[in-house]
Protein backbone atom coordinates (compact mmCIF):
# COMPACT_ATOMS: atom_id res chain seq x y z
CA UNK A 1 0.00 0.00 0.00
CA UNK A 2 2.61 2.60 -1.22
CA UNK A 3 -0.39 5.45 -1.43
CA UNK A 4 -2.04 6.16 1.27
CA UNK A 5 -4.48 8.72 -0.35
CA UNK A 6 -7.88 8.67 -0.15
CA UNK A 7 -7.35 5.26 1.85
CA UNK A 8 -9.47 5.07 5.20
CA UNK A 9 -7.94 3.96 8.48
CA UNK A 10 -9.33 3.10 12.22
CA UNK A 11 -7.23 4.22 15.18
CA UNK A 12 -8.13 2.40 18.37
CA UNK A 13 -7.08 4.30 21.56
CA UNK A 14 -6.87 7.28 19.04
CA UNK A 15 -7.95 9.74 21.42
CA UNK A 16 -4.38 9.82 23.31
CA UNK A 17 -1.02 9.30 23.01
CA UNK A 18 0.23 6.72 20.19
CA UNK A 19 -3.16 6.77 18.80
CA UNK A 20 -3.18 10.35 18.34
CA UNK A 21 0.43 10.37 16.58
CA UNK A 22 -0.73 7.73 14.22
CA UNK A 23 -4.15 9.36 13.57
CA UNK A 24 -2.55 12.75 12.53
CA UNK A 25 0.56 10.80 10.77
CA UNK A 26 -2.03 9.05 8.56
CA UNK A 27 -3.99 12.06 8.12
CA UNK A 28 -0.74 13.90 7.14
CA UNK A 29 -0.39 11.31 4.51
CA UNK A 30 -4.22 12.21 3.24
CA UNK A 31 -5.59 9.27 4.44
CA UNK A 32 -9.39 9.79 6.22
CA UNK A 33 -9.44 8.81 9.70
CA UNK A 34 -11.64 7.06 12.03
CA UNK A 35 -10.74 8.22 15.38
CA UNK A 36 -11.81 5.38 17.97
CA UNK A 37 -11.33 5.36 21.97
CA UNK A 38 -13.33 4.79 24.71
CA UNK A 39 -13.06 8.19 25.85
CA UNK A 40 -15.59 9.99 23.66
CA UNK A 41 -14.27 13.61 24.41
CA UNK A 42 -10.35 12.54 23.95
CA UNK A 43 -11.58 10.93 19.85
CA UNK A 44 -13.80 13.49 19.28
CA UNK A 45 -10.68 16.74 20.07
CA UNK A 46 -8.17 14.89 17.82
CA UNK A 47 -10.89 14.62 14.86
CA UNK A 48 -11.89 18.19 15.22
CA UNK A 49 -8.07 19.27 15.71
CA UNK A 50 -7.58 16.61 12.26
CA UNK A 51 -10.25 18.23 10.36
CA UNK A 52 -8.98 21.83 11.65
CA UNK A 53 -6.01 20.86 9.50
CA UNK A 54 -8.06 20.04 6.46
CA UNK A 55 -7.89 16.52 6.86
CA UNK A 56 -11.06 14.09 6.75
CA UNK A 57 -11.87 12.57 10.52
CA UNK A 58 -14.69 10.73 12.19
CA UNK A 59 -14.91 10.34 16.55
CA UNK A 60 -16.40 6.98 17.41
CA UNK A 61 -16.48 5.94 20.72
CA UNK A 62 -15.27 2.24 21.13
CA UNK A 63 -14.68 -0.01 24.10
CA UNK A 64 -11.68 -2.88 22.04
CA UNK A 65 -12.77 -5.51 25.26
CA UNK A 66 -16.06 -5.64 23.52
CA UNK A 67 -16.66 -7.62 20.33
CA UNK A 68 -19.86 -6.09 19.57
CA UNK A 69 -18.45 -2.04 19.77
CA UNK A 70 -16.00 -2.86 16.82
CA UNK A 71 -18.87 -4.95 14.90
CA UNK A 72 -20.71 -1.28 15.55
CA UNK A 73 -17.37 0.44 14.88
CA UNK A 74 -16.98 -1.26 11.48
CA UNK A 75 -20.27 -0.97 10.50
CA UNK A 76 -20.12 3.07 11.30
CA UNK A 77 -17.10 3.29 9.24
CA UNK A 78 -18.56 1.62 6.36
CA UNK A 79 -21.40 3.65 6.39
CA UNK A 80 -19.55 6.93 6.77
CA UNK A 81 -16.98 6.66 4.67
CA UNK A 82 -17.60 3.77 2.73
CA UNK A 83 -14.97 1.60 3.14
CA UNK A 84 -11.61 0.41 5.33
CA UNK A 85 -8.14 -0.07 4.32
CA UNK A 86 -6.11 0.23 7.53
CA UNK A 87 -7.50 -0.62 11.23
CA UNK A 88 -4.66 -0.09 13.91
CA UNK A 89 -5.46 -1.81 16.93
CA UNK A 90 -3.54 0.13 19.03
CA UNK A 91 -5.84 0.82 22.54
CA UNK A 92 -3.76 -0.18 25.12
CA UNK A 93 -3.82 -0.16 28.98
CA UNK A 94 -0.97 -0.67 31.97
CA UNK A 95 -0.99 -1.93 35.70
CA UNK A 96 2.57 -2.15 37.27
CA UNK A 97 3.61 -3.41 40.85
CA UNK A 98 4.82 -5.49 42.34
CA UNK A 99 3.91 -9.40 40.87
CA UNK A 100 2.67 -11.03 43.69
CA UNK A 101 0.19 -8.12 44.89
CA UNK A 102 -1.48 -8.31 41.42
CA UNK A 103 -5.48 -9.38 41.95
CA UNK A 104 -7.04 -10.94 38.97
CA UNK A 105 -9.03 -8.01 38.26
CA UNK A 106 -5.73 -6.36 37.40
CA UNK A 107 -4.97 -9.30 35.15
CA UNK A 108 -8.90 -9.50 33.95
CA UNK A 109 -8.35 -5.85 32.71
CA UNK A 110 -5.33 -6.15 30.49
CA UNK A 111 -6.11 -8.99 28.89
CA UNK A 112 -9.68 -8.01 28.10
CA UNK A 113 -7.89 -4.47 26.14
CA UNK A 114 -4.72 -5.29 25.33
CA UNK A 115 -5.27 -8.79 24.13
CA UNK A 116 -8.54 -8.94 23.28
CA UNK A 117 -8.63 -5.39 22.01
CA UNK A 118 -6.14 -6.28 19.43
CA UNK A 119 -8.16 -9.99 18.12
CA UNK A 120 -11.15 -8.25 18.11
CA UNK A 121 -9.87 -5.45 16.07
CA UNK A 122 -8.61 -8.27 14.07
CA UNK A 123 -11.08 -10.56 13.21
CA UNK A 124 -13.57 -7.93 12.81
CA UNK A 125 -11.61 -6.24 9.99
CA UNK A 126 -9.92 -8.88 7.92
CA UNK A 127 -12.23 -10.46 6.92
CA UNK A 128 -13.61 -7.14 5.20
CA UNK A 129 -10.17 -6.61 3.35
CA UNK A 130 -9.31 -10.46 2.83
CA UNK A 131 -12.79 -9.78 0.67
CA UNK A 132 -10.93 -7.02 -1.32
CA UNK A 133 -7.58 -9.02 -1.24
CA UNK A 134 -6.18 -6.33 -0.05
CA UNK A 135 -5.71 -4.27 3.84
CA UNK A 136 -3.22 -3.30 6.68
CA UNK A 137 -3.27 -4.17 10.04
CA UNK A 138 -0.87 -2.67 12.61
CA UNK A 139 -1.43 -4.26 15.95
CA UNK A 140 0.51 -2.14 18.95
CA UNK A 141 2.44 -4.64 20.70
CA UNK A 142 5.92 -2.98 22.97
CA UNK A 143 9.10 -3.52 23.49
CA UNK A 144 7.64 -5.59 26.43
CA UNK A 145 6.45 -8.03 23.43
CA UNK A 146 9.92 -9.14 23.31
CA UNK A 147 12.01 -8.14 26.58
CA UNK A 148 10.06 -8.22 30.47
CA UNK A 149 10.67 -5.58 32.60
CA UNK A 150 10.32 -6.08 36.64
CA UNK A 151 7.18 -5.19 37.85
CA UNK A 152 5.08 -5.18 34.70
CA UNK A 153 4.39 -8.58 34.51
CA UNK A 154 0.75 -8.73 33.33
CA UNK A 155 1.45 -5.81 30.79
CA UNK A 156 4.57 -8.19 29.21
CA UNK A 157 2.73 -10.99 29.04
CA UNK A 158 -0.44 -9.38 27.05
CA UNK A 159 2.37 -7.65 24.79
CA UNK A 160 4.00 -11.21 24.32
CA UNK A 161 0.49 -12.25 23.46
CA UNK A 162 0.26 -9.54 20.88
CA UNK A 163 3.49 -10.26 18.86
CA UNK A 164 2.53 -14.62 19.06
CA UNK A 165 -1.05 -13.90 17.54
CA UNK A 166 0.23 -10.95 15.07
CA UNK A 167 2.92 -13.42 13.93
CA UNK A 168 0.20 -16.16 13.65
CA UNK A 169 -2.03 -13.97 11.65
CA UNK A 170 0.78 -12.40 9.13
CA UNK A 171 1.36 -16.28 8.15
CA UNK A 172 -2.30 -16.74 7.49
CA UNK A 173 -3.09 -13.51 5.80
CA UNK A 174 0.22 -12.41 3.99
CA UNK A 175 -0.59 -14.93 0.98
CA UNK A 176 -4.17 -13.43 0.92
CA UNK A 177 -2.53 -9.81 0.55
CA UNK A 178 -3.40 -8.49 3.58
CA UNK A 179 -0.19 -7.15 5.67
CA UNK A 180 0.18 -7.20 9.12
CA UNK A 181 2.95 -5.21 11.13
CA UNK A 182 3.47 -5.19 14.95
CA UNK A 183 4.42 -2.30 16.07
CA UNK A 184 7.04 -2.25 19.22
CA UNK A 185 7.86 1.09 20.61
CA UNK A 186 10.03 2.12 23.52
CA UNK A 187 9.48 4.46 26.07
CA UNK A 188 6.84 7.37 24.33
CA UNK A 189 5.81 10.50 25.52
CA UNK A 190 2.02 9.41 26.42
CA UNK A 191 -0.81 8.81 28.97
CA UNK A 192 -0.11 5.29 29.51
CA UNK A 193 0.95 6.00 33.37
CA UNK A 194 -2.42 7.50 34.12
CA UNK A 195 -4.13 4.35 32.35
CA UNK A 196 -6.24 3.55 36.20
CA UNK A 197 -8.18 6.19 34.56
CA UNK A 198 -9.32 3.83 31.81
CA UNK A 199 -10.34 1.01 34.69
CA UNK A 200 -14.40 -0.02 34.23
CA UNK A 201 -15.36 0.08 37.92
CA UNK A 202 -16.35 -3.60 37.38
CA UNK A 203 -12.73 -4.38 37.75
CA UNK A 204 -12.59 -3.13 40.80
CA UNK A 205 -10.26 -4.89 43.00
CA UNK A 206 -6.80 -3.14 42.28
CA UNK A 207 -3.81 -4.73 43.37
CA UNK A 208 -1.46 -2.86 40.95
CA UNK A 209 -1.37 0.56 39.23
CA UNK A 210 -0.17 2.69 35.93
CA UNK A 211 1.42 4.82 38.06
CA UNK A 212 3.96 2.61 38.65
CA UNK A 213 5.21 3.39 35.02
CA UNK A 214 6.92 6.66 36.30
CA UNK A 215 7.42 9.51 34.28
CA UNK A 216 7.70 9.20 30.26
CA UNK A 217 7.98 13.03 29.84
CA UNK A 218 10.91 12.21 28.25
CA UNK A 219 9.87 9.39 25.57
CA UNK A 220 9.57 10.14 21.63
CA UNK A 221 6.94 12.35 20.77
CA UNK A 222 3.65 10.36 19.82
CA UNK A 223 3.71 12.30 16.36
CA UNK A 224 7.29 10.55 15.59
CA UNK A 225 5.66 6.86 16.42
CA UNK A 226 2.72 7.53 13.98
CA UNK A 227 5.23 8.66 11.55
CA UNK A 228 7.01 5.24 11.57
CA UNK A 229 3.41 3.67 11.24
CA UNK A 230 3.09 5.48 8.04
CA UNK A 231 6.48 4.28 6.70
CA UNK A 232 5.77 0.36 8.31
CA UNK A 233 2.48 0.51 6.13
CA UNK A 234 4.14 1.40 3.01
CA UNK A 235 6.83 -1.12 3.39
CA UNK A 236 4.43 -3.98 4.49
CA UNK A 237 6.99 -4.00 7.29
CA UNK A 238 6.36 -7.15 9.83
CA UNK A 239 7.51 -5.54 13.10
CA UNK A 240 7.82 -1.65 13.20
CA UNK A 241 10.65 -0.65 15.63
CA UNK A 242 10.98 2.96 16.55
CA UNK A 243 13.46 2.62 19.46
CA UNK A 244 17.22 1.29 17.65
CA UNK A 245 18.72 1.43 21.15
CA UNK A 246 16.67 -1.51 22.62
CA UNK A 247 18.67 -3.33 19.82
CA UNK A 248 21.49 -4.66 22.54
CA UNK A 249 18.90 -5.52 25.13
CA UNK A 250 17.07 -7.60 22.02
CA UNK A 251 20.60 -8.90 21.19
CA UNK A 252 21.62 -10.29 24.85
CA UNK A 253 18.04 -11.47 25.33
CA UNK A 254 17.97 -13.59 21.69
CA UNK A 255 21.89 -14.69 21.96
CA UNK A 256 20.94 -15.98 25.90
CA UNK A 257 18.08 -18.05 24.71
CA UNK A 258 20.30 -19.51 22.01
CA UNK A 259 22.88 -20.25 23.86
CA UNK A 260 20.55 -22.59 26.11
CA UNK A 261 20.05 -24.89 23.05
CA UNK A 262 23.56 -25.72 24.04
CA UNK A 263 26.53 -25.64 21.32
N1 LIG B 1 3.82 5.06 25.91
C1 LIG B 1 4.73 4.13 25.76
O1 LIG B 1 5.92 4.31 26.17
C2 LIG B 1 4.39 2.84 25.06
C3 LIG B 1 5.43 1.98 24.70
C4 LIG B 1 5.14 0.80 24.04
C5 LIG B 1 3.82 0.49 23.73
N2 LIG B 1 2.81 1.35 24.10
C6 LIG B 1 1.44 0.96 23.72
O2 LIG B 1 0.87 1.99 22.93
C7 LIG B 1 -0.56 1.90 23.00
C8 LIG B 1 -1.14 3.27 23.25
O3 LIG B 1 -0.79 3.68 24.58
P1 LIG B 1 -0.28 5.15 24.93
O4 LIG B 1 1.07 5.02 25.50
O5 LIG B 1 -0.52 6.05 23.79
O6 LIG B 1 -1.25 5.49 26.16
P2 LIG B 1 -2.42 6.57 26.32
O7 LIG B 1 -2.99 6.32 27.66
O8 LIG B 1 -1.91 7.93 26.02
O9 LIG B 1 -3.47 6.16 25.18
C9 LIG B 1 -4.23 4.98 25.28
C10 LIG B 1 -5.63 5.25 24.75
O10 LIG B 1 -6.38 4.02 24.82
C11 LIG B 1 -7.70 4.33 25.26
N3 LIG B 1 -8.34 3.14 25.85
C12 LIG B 1 -8.15 2.60 27.08
N4 LIG B 1 -8.95 1.54 27.24
C13 LIG B 1 -9.67 1.40 26.10
C14 LIG B 1 -10.66 0.50 25.66
N5 LIG B 1 -11.10 -0.50 26.46
N6 LIG B 1 -11.17 0.64 24.42
C15 LIG B 1 -10.76 1.66 23.61
N7 LIG B 1 -9.84 2.56 23.98
C16 LIG B 1 -9.29 2.43 25.21
C17 LIG B 1 -7.51 5.45 26.27
O11 LIG B 1 -8.71 6.20 26.49
C18 LIG B 1 -6.41 6.27 25.59
O12 LIG B 1 -6.96 7.26 24.75
C19 LIG B 1 -0.86 0.88 24.08
O13 LIG B 1 -1.17 -0.37 23.49
C20 LIG B 1 0.44 0.80 24.85
O14 LIG B 1 0.58 -0.43 25.51
C21 LIG B 1 3.07 2.50 24.74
Amino acid sequence: MENLDGRVAVVTGGGSGIGSGICRALAGEGVKVVVSDIDDAAAAQIADSIRGDGGTAIAVRTDVSQRADVEALARRTIAELGRVDIVCNNAGVLVGGPILETTEDDWQWLLSVNMMGVVHGSQVFAPLFLERGEGHIVNTASVGGFLSFSTLAIYCATKYAVVGYSEALHMELAPRGVGVSILCPGMVRTNLSTSDRSRPAHFGDAGGSSKELGDLSQGMEPIEVGGHVVRGIKANAPFIFTHSDFRGMFQQKFDGVLSAFGA
